[in-house]
């Protein structure tokens, strides 16, 4: 007997959920301390040329396969390809390399708002930086809050799409959305501020390397949460009446929006404050509460309410990633739900104890060089998105019948997609070797 596949609820539900996906800790942890490593501005207009070129064209690709076929990425590549089943393969094994790192930030996250109500924006910036330092490399905090994290995905992925995911992603982001142009507001409006800005938008070129490149890309699929089968997945959920460029589109601006916003709200409090852009992984959990501390009594309050806006569109990314696995093993494996995610949640719950671990109990690994935080990080976005990416676009582009894809992108002809012989163009013939002399160039770069 054939089971109707479960739906989105409402369009604005899967937006919301598909932005809940790609709006995440890539946006707000990550692009703002990517920036600050690569040289501002430069980086910022590198990246958003691949979010044009390739990331939002990859999206509607991967929202084509998953909705045409009805199924999550392993079985929808698989539909077309049998050669190319190691494609959706690589993505679930992305999925796992991110859930080994993902959990140890979005408990740093959970961590802090706990910080929040606790007296973290009452010390001096000296302490607050020593704070989180403290805190990271220890033991057992990070562990529990790791743990807190990874169980409130296993209950969400638990109850499925409509129950979980949509319902949680529809409260949050927006709250999410509005707390960060108000911090972006008193950020700005700080003394010394003008210095972050002209990071931000004054473009530098001299820094610019082939890695610079090779992360811009790597951060344009992570951010978007390409490359991998999410975006496949979501789409195999998403109801035939709607329009997937459309929809690639508003997600797309609304997670640029969303980064840009971070840097905003993150680059000229640094450069008031007078600290480093290449502070690494910790700047949001450093910035932020430094600003936070400047508000007096409102700081407790705008932290508390961050925080918890951060976790929660760390959890709405978090859940898409775990989702990917579950999908699979129910699809072609016929595992049930509920089995599927807790034997899932198992497996990240070790890698992401290792990656927490990395961060001060243990040495970087040998021959690598550095400890398994870094290595999943690695691993998954400077490789495995973008190859992943690559053969998506090559499944689409060569092996998918172009008349599918075309019926497929405008609802059988009822709806215009007026770019679609350039964005068939795109996927075809300039996106696969794009990303592969970005990726060769980025790798040469690293080697010297
Ligand atoms: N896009 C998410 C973020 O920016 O935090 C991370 C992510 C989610 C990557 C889902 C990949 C993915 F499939």
């Amino acid at each position: 007997m054939e089971v109707k596949r479960e739906n989105w609820g409402s369009r604005v539900g899967f937006v919301l959920a598909a932005a809940g996906s790609a709006v995440g800790l890539g946006n707000i942890w990550r692009f703002p301390y990517l920036t600050g490593e690569n040289g501002g501005s430069a980086f910022i207009l590198i990246y958003l040329m691949f979010i044009v070129l390739i990331g939002v064209n990859v999206m509607i690709a991967e929202f084509a396969l998953g909705r045409s076929t009805g199924l999550a990425a392993v079985g929808a590549i698989k539909t077309y390809s049998h050669r190319f089943t190691f494609v959706g393969a690589m993505g679930v094994l992305s999925a796992f390399l991110i859930m080994g790192f993902y959990p140890v930030v979005g408990g740093w996250s959970l961590a802090y708002v706990l910080e929040s109500v606790t007296g973290l924006y009452a010390q001096s910036p000296e302490a607050i930086d020593e704070t989180f330092g403290a805190f990271i490399t220890g033991a057992t905090q990070p562990l529990f809050w790791m743990l807190i994290f990874l169980a409130m995905n296993i209950l969400i992925v638990a109850k499925g799409i409509k129950g979980g995911i949509e319902k949680a992603a529809k409260v949050l982001m927006p709250t999410l959305f509005i707390l960060l142009i108000f911090i972006a507001f008193r950020s700005v409006t700080l003394d010394g501020a003008g210095d972050g800005l002209a990071f931000l938008f004054q473009p530098d070129f001299s820094q610019v390397t082939g890695q610079t490149f090779l992360a811009a890309l790597g951060q344009a699929f992570f951010s978007l949460s390409l490359g991998m089968g999410a975006m496949i997945t979501y789409g195999s959920y998403l109801s035939k009446k709607e329009t997937l460029p459309g929809n690639a589109g508003i997600v797309t601006a609304l997670d640029v929006g969303v980064a840009l916003l971070a840097g905003v709200a993150m680059f000229p409090a640094l450069f008031a404050f007078g600290l480093e852009p290449a502070q690494g992984p910790g700047l949001v959990f450093v910035v932020i509460p430094m600003v936070f501390a400047e508000m007096g009594g409102l700081g407790t309050l705008f932290g508390l309410l961050f925080f918890v806006a951060l976790s929660v569109a760390a959890l709405t990314s978090s859940v898409s990633l775990m989702e990917v696995v579950v999908s699979y093993l129910i699809d072609q494996r016929d595992v049930q739900r509920k089995k599927a995610v807790y034997g899932t949640g198992i497996v990240m719950a070790l890698m992401s104890i290792l990656a927490s671990l990395s961060m001060g109990v243990f040495d970087p690994l040998p021959v690598f060089e550095v400890g398994f935080f870094d290595l999943f990080d690695i691993l998954s976005d400077k490789v495995f998105l973008g190859l992943g990416g690559m053969f998506i676009a090559i499944v689409t582009g060569w092996i998918v019948d172009k008349e599918v894809l075309r019926k497929e992108l405008t609802n059988d002809g009822t709806t215009k997609f007026g770019l679609f012989e350039a964005w068939h163009f795109l996927i075809k013939w300039i996106i696969p070797p794009a990303i592969f002399i970005v990726a060769i160039f980025g790798i040469i770069d690293i080697e010297q």
